[in-house]
């Protein structure tokens, strides 16, 4: 009787247990997927309205449009498998004005080619024009069979050749080169062994999109340091050259960096006297 007595108390506690056990994973599975949910909200929230911030400077444009036409070349995608075709809809959104003599490319230069172009009304690179400047600098990317956007984990640029963010700058870049006529110019960087590297943007999407005669000369500002590397003989400029449409006109120029950030800081200098 005393086994007897002890039996139903055991299997109470026991029952309770188990119900507890349950209550305790039910709760836990509640608190990760709402942790999960406010995240992945966060993300796409915080990105849209850095997006729609950025865009209503622009003048003209419905906003919420655009980001819908932006998620949809990546969303439920693995990203690593975006081309930079998806983006063509929203190039075609924002068409670029075409713009003579006006469009500055860089590559390895950006934070001095950007001092320039915001102190002076010179020129612009692509960051200034709308789509480059609403996601200048962010992260993003898409998973299968997800509608959301993520701002974390995303492959970074060296990944995979197809990533969402590469083939959006690979894309916009080759709009805006698309676009530029008459005088263009490059900053490339003296302080670097190889100053018009293959595998850069500039190389590999942007020379690629100037054609004669409606770009007429390319400038390469190769901007020089202390104790600088390349000169404007460099084989990579050859290189370069090479790659140009006959009848385009060439020239380099060895400017220091210390000539262009006085130029952005007197405004009464004429453009063309920058170098
Ligand atoms: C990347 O996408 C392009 C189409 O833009 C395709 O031709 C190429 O094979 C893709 N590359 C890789 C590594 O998936
Ligand atoms: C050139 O590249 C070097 C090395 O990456 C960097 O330290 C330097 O700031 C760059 N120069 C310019 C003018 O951006
Ligand atoms: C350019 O650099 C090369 C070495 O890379 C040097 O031989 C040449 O004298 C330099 N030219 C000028 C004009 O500084
Ligand atoms: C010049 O260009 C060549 C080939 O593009 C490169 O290998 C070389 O290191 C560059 N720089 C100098 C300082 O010679």
């Amino acid at each position: 009787m005393e086994r007897g007595e002890t039996r139903p108390p055991e299997k109470r506690r026991r029952r309770r247990c188990i119900i507890l056990s349950v209550v305790a994973v039910l709760l836990l599975i509640i608190i990760v997927a709402v942790v999960l949910g406010l995240t992945v909200g966060r993300n796409t929230r915080t990105l849209k309205t850095t997006f729609t911030e950025r865009c209503e400077e622009f003048k003209g444009y419905d906003c919420e449009k655009l980001w819908g036409v932006f998620e949809r070349a990546y969303v439920g995608l693995d990203p690593c498998e975006v081309p930079m075709e998806a983006y063509d809809p929203l190039m075609a959104a924002v068409p670029f004005k075409p713009e003579c003599n006006r469009k500055i490319f860089w590559s390895k230069t950006k934070d001095v080619v950007h001092d320039f172009t915001e102190k002076r009304d010179c020129f612009y690179t692509v960051e200034e024009t709308l789509l480059g400047s609403v996601l200048n600098g962010l992260t993003w990317c898409g998973k299968e069979g997800s509608s959301e956007t993520f701002t974390t984990g995303c492959p970074g640029w060296t990944d995979c050749a197809n990533n969402t963010v590469r083939s959006f700058w690979n894309r916009v870049s080759a709009a805006f080169a698309d676009g530029a006529c008459g005088d263009v110019t490059v900053m490339l960087n003296g302080s670097i062994a190889t100053p018009f590297h293959p595998a850069s943007v500039f190389a590999s999407i942007e020379v690629k999109r100037f054609h004669f005669p409606r770009v007429k000369r390319l400038n390469v500002v190769l901007v020089t340091q202390e104790n600088f590397v390349t000169n404007c003989t460099n084989a990579s400029l050859k290189d370069l050259q090479k790659e140009l449409d006959q009848g385009m006109t060439y020239d380099c120029k060895e400017v220091s960096e210390a000539q262009i950030q006085e130029c952005s800081s007197n405004p009464e200098k004429p453009c063309g006297a920058c170098w």
